[in-house]
């Protein structure tokens, strides 16, 4: 499933919005890794908790923790829903 997620806004709080549930496990503290979410379009950037799961080549290829994105412009994000 692919969503679009307006600039400006963190994309739980966006997919919350739209009644739609990722697993967040960790209540969205970054620590379970269970809400990975891939940025099939723009840019997101990769922060401490994105390391600590994802390979580079993943980074590379927009894995993210979908709890910790916070879109700056609008993101094209496939979800594993
Ligand atoms: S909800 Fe656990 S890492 Fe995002």
């Amino acid at each position: 499933m692919i969503v679009e997620c307006p600039a400006n806004m963190r994309l739980h709080d966006y997919l919350l919005s739209q009644d739609i549930h990722i697993l967040t496990a960790c209540g969205g503290r970054g620590s379970c890794g269970k809400c990975a979410v891939r940025v099939v379009k723009g840019s997101a950037a990769v922060n401490p908790m994105d390391r600590i799961w994802f390979s580079e080549a993943q980074l590379q290829d927009g894995w993210r923790l979908g709890c910790q994105v916070y879109a700056r412009e609008t993101l094209e994000v496939e979800l594993r829903v």
